[in-house]
């Protein structure tokens, strides 16, 4: 009887947990916001909504919801046109007027356009609606027909519903999978891709996280917005809807973007990622790998490969917001100088701006001639200048740049046909609209006639979302200016509250408040919070709805079609906004983080996504923007800093100083960083040229280089640069060591500043070609690990106060062999600062390096280790190679066998040169064991072949 009971209650139970989640069990990404922030059940269930406590409050899933879309469409007329395959969709199944009405009918292609990648393209085929245009990437504009025996990929199609498959021929791999779920609607697309539950997601950004990977069950949001980088997990500056997946341990990778440029929501689960976007078409690529690097490869190759930066960039940079006239900079640049840390580039924030107008200097503090002054003052130490302009420019009677702009018509227009009135550092403002055409003579007029007077080495482009004072209170579709001289400019405190006459949005407009709200932390479902109202419009009738993700990448293009005009050199660029091929006119730093550990944790963290975006030359601000830094801390985050591809410590007005002299220890750590980066630069110089040239990436996660060892799964504390240097640094409060991973089948050697013969650099300082090792690293204060990878060959330079000092001083060259004894390296050289059309315009050299034995054994009888030059271009470099190091692996005689040691040096084959212990080169062992050979007096330059023969 108690069984009977038992089951009886049992029974129950499960039954009425059935039936409640036959009504509620809707994936996360099938469910629609039914409440608002802070409904409690109550409420919520007497809607007739689902409620679902478990929700994290910070994971952008609606935890009110009702069921969601679930609009299938069948699939007829498929035909085959020349690129590709094309057909028609009909709603087959859930049609439903949930966000809008469902498009019917629309027009399917599958279009093959390069071997590598696949598009799937859904539109309406009787209605043209908006799409990026082409002038913002470099995606072919006429498709080019693939040979069909060349395409990597095979497709299934399923017709009712309809879905389909992309499979890698090589390994069967699926790398797409649509799921029959797809919306069409007006304001409302949506399509979700379904994988093996094991895969890791990276990507889809801009945010800050303490994980490199995303987490499932979190919705990602992609709204551009002035929100500070220091807010884990909120929708931020920029807009990149493209993500990697990689199973942990597994050797494949792939990439899938969808190209769009209205709001969206990204909705992560387990085993499915939905794309929501609120307007535009389904455009999805779909991008082979099979590795991480070439999944950015090929989707680089379509969006714009990142821009060639000066080398000069490559030094390190200080900023600061509130320096209060150029005498105190010029004490900045002074101070570096006499604490011996290296400063390339000294930055200006808007503090130099007359009343903040753009292209004009306050004539007081930073007078034109003082500043000048200042800039020769750089240039003759090889130093560099940067500016900030921001976009929106003063509504001001007789300011050039505003009277210009209202002569050219080329203002962002608000919903009253006038231009949009919003508010910004100046106060009231117009926003340049960068869409038009026309706009690119005014700006680069503007830019031109600034330049004559501060010749500015590059721009920092800041506040292009567009950000707006305005509009943040549900007001601000239409601003007026009632009381001019109430309106704050200068330094007032009130600088960010909004001094306009704003009109009400309007509920029920349908730009402003689409009706599905997008998890934008900010402003109740309003768009335009924070930004230019989403009723405004740009050049061809063209919404601020539509392009609103892209004004940071369409300044961008103006900024550096006018600087590369102007200067007719390299343009530099920094953005904070950025969209899907930003990389290729500008660079990125991250934005406000703060001065806190987890800020300079989720720093590596951001730097790795903007790898992935095709954005290699990234940083976060060092030592943390806001807030007041720590001595402790910023040693640690110079340390981590030194090792951004873009290295710059910035920090905000109200918080303390921070410049890296300003503590000794903080000085003993940057010139020690800084030191061993600038060592490195030959090699940083030649990834970042690579990126340019083949779209690959620079900074790196350890998985990206080692897909296949489980134990670089998660690893986000550690990176690399290229494939051979790893970085270790220490990133908790109080610590004095690291555990460090150490991937598995190669060995690991240390890189220090020092390599006297004192020093222990290039010791091998773990073996771990039998599988991965973590190893606890002592890391005091001023120190950071890096270890050179077994099997690179690795170009330095001494470490100076500039990089053109640097650039200056003769070549080392490090060889770490591997285990099997053998090396590789690549150097691109050029002159590191005029444009370049071709990479053979530059110096291009392979490096191999191999023990062999007499037998043609290797290592383990090696009489002899063979490095060789190999030459592919030499267009350009001088550079004399001094020294040669060789890393102690076993079977390499020891200091004690110098002098069995004999050495050739054969240079472009004809001039031969034998050498042994004479003086052209000398030969000493490092305390690590490592050989160093020294070369004096010979025609021995890096645009040379060569080969060396050591034996012993
Ligand atoms: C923004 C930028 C910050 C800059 C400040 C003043 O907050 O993100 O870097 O210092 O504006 O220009």
């Amino acid at each position: 009887m108690l069984y009977f009971i038992l089951f009886i209650t049992l029974f129950c139970i499960l039954y009425t947990s059935q039936v409640k989640a036959q009504t509620c069990s809707v994936d996360t990404f099938q469910r629609n916001e039914c409440g608002y922030a802070g409904i409690t059940q109550d409420e919520c269930t007497s809607k007739g909504c689902c409620y679902d406590s478990s929700v994290g409050s910070s994971s952008g899933i609606p935890w009110c919801y009702s069921n969601g879309i679930n609009s299938e469409y069948s699939l007829s007329q498929l035909s085959p046109t020349d690129y590709g395959l094309q057909g028609i969709l009909t709603i087959s199944k859930g049609q439903n007027s949930i966000y809008g009405e469902d498009i019917k009918t629309l027009k399917m292609e599958f279009l093959i356009e390069n071997e590598n990648y696949f598009r799937l393209k859904i539109t309406d085929p009787n209605d043209a609606r908006w799409e990026v245009p082409s002038q913002y990437s470099d995606r072919p504009t006429k498709t080019h027909k693939v040979n069909e025996n060349d395409i990597k990929y095979t497709w299934e199609i399923n017709d009712n519903p309809f879905t389909i498959k992309v499979i890698r021929k090589s390994d069967k791999a699926i790398v797409f999978e649509s799921s029959p779920i797809i919306a069409f609607k007006d304001q409302y697309l949506e399509i979700t891709s379904v994988f093996s539950g094991d895969m890791n997601t990276y990507g889809i950004g801009e945010s800050t996280r303490l994980n490199h990977a995303l987490k499932t069950n979190m919705m990602y949001t992609l709204w551009n917005i002035d929100m500070p980088a220091k807010m884990m997990d909120f929708n931020l500056y920029g807009s990149h809807p493209m993500y990697i997946h990689h199973e942990s341990g597994s050797q494949s990778s792939y990439g899938v973007a969808l190209y769009n440029s209205n709001g969206i929501d990204v909705a992560l689960g387990d085993g499915y990622l939905t794309y929501k976007a609120i307007g535009g078409v389904i455009d999805l690529y779909g991008f082979l790998g099979p590795s991480p690097e070439e999944v950015v490869q090929q989707y680089t190759s379509l969006i714009g490969k990142p821009n060639l930066v000066p080398y000069w960039s490559l030094g390190f940079h200080n900023c600061r917001w509130g320096y209060e006239d150029i005498s105190h900079v010029e004490q900045v640049v002074k101070n570096y100088s006499n604490a011996k840390i290296p400063l390339e580039t000294q930055w200006l924030d808007i503090d130099y701006m007359d009343e903040y107008r753009d292209f004009e200097n306050d004539p007081e503090n930073w007078s034109y001639t003082d500043v000048g002054k200042f800039i020769d003052n750089l240039h003759e130490n090889n130093q560099h200048f940067v500016e900030i302009i921001d976009p929106g420019i003063m509504v001001y009677k007789g300011y050039d740049a505003y009277e210009q702009g209202n002569a050219a018509n080329i203002w962002i227009n608000g919903m009253d046909s006038n231009p949009y009135l919003g508010q910004v550092w100046p106060g009231p403002v117009y926003y340049p609209d960068f869409h038009n055409p026309n706009t690119q003579d005014y700006w680069t007029n503007q830019l031109a006639n600034y330049h004559k007077k501060i010749p500015t080495d590059g721009f920092w482009i800041d506040m292009n979302e567009a950000s707006n004072f305005c509009n943040s209170d549900g007001t601000g579709q239409t601003c007026m200016n009632p009381d001019p001289e109430n309106c704050p400019t200068g330094d007032d405190a009130t600088q960010t509250d909004c001094c306009l006459k704003c009109t009400t949005i309007d509920e029920t407009n349908k730009l402003a408040f689409p009706p599905y709200k997008i998890g934008n932390k900010q402003g109740n479902g309003n768009l335009g919070t924070k930004n230019i109202d989403m009723t405004a419009t740009h050049y061809g009738n063209e919404t601020e709805y539509n392009l609103h993700n892209m004004y940071g990448i369409g300044e961008a293009i103006m900024t550096y079609n006018a600087m590369a005009k102007i200067t007719e050199k390299r343009p530099f660029l920094v953005t904070r906004s950025s969209f899907i091929g930003s990389g290729k006119f500008t660079n990125k730093w991250t934005g406000d983080n703060a001065a806190t550990w987890n800020d300079l944790y989720s720093s590596i963290i951001s730097i790795m996504d903007f790898s992935m975006f095709g954005i290699p030359m990234v940083g976060a601000d060092i030592c943390g923007f806001m807030d007041d830094t720590t001595e402790e801390l910023c040693a640690r985050w110079i340390e981590v800093g030194a090792f951004y591809p873009f290295s710059r410590n910035h920090n905000d007005r109200p918080s303390a100083a921070q410049e890296l002299y300003l503590w000794d220890s903080v000085t003993d750590a940057s010139k020690n960083a800084l030191g061993m980066r600038y060592r490195l630069l030959p090699y940083l110089y030649s990834l970042l040229a690579e990126a340019h040239w083949l779209g690959s990436t620079v900074a790196r996660s350890l998985w990206w280089n080692f897909p296949t060892d489980k134990g670089t799964t998660g690893i986000d504390s550690q990176f690399m640069w290229g494939s051979s240097i790893m970085i270790s640094p220490v990133l908790k409060e109080g610590a004095t060591s690291v555990d460090a991973y150490f991937p598995s089948g190669k060995v690991w050697y240390r890189f220090r500043l020092n390599d006297d013969e004192s020093s222990d650099a290039y010791k091998m300082e773990v073996d771990a070609t039998e599988g991965g090792k973590t190893l606890t690293l002592d890391t005091p204060l001023t120190e950071v690990n890096v270890h050179i990878k077994g099997g690179s060959i690795l170009t330095l330079q001494d470490a100076k106060m500039t990089t053109a000092e640097s650039r200056d001083t003769p070549f080392t060259l490090v060889t770490a062999l591997c285990q099997h004894g053998k090396a590789h390296g690549t150097l691109f050289r050029d002159d590191g600062i005029n444009m370049m059309d071709k990479s053979d315009e530059g110096t291009q050299v392979n490096y191999s390096a191999e023990m062999i034995s007499k037998e043609g054994k290797r290592k383990e009888t090696s009489t002899s280790i063979v490095i060789t030059s190999e030459v592919v271009s030499d267009a350009y470099a001088k550079d004399e190679i001094k020294y040669i190091i060789i890393t102690a692996v076993s079977g390499l005689p020891d200091a004690s066998s110098l002098n069995n040691i004999h050495t050739k040096l054969v240079i472009n084959k004809d001039s031969k040169t034998v050498l042994t212990h004479q003086d052209d080169c000398k030969i000493t062992a490092l305390a690590s064991g490592a050989l160093k050979l020294e070369f004096n007096g010979l025609d021995f330059n890096v645009n040379k072949n060569w080969s060396l023969e050591v034996s012993y």
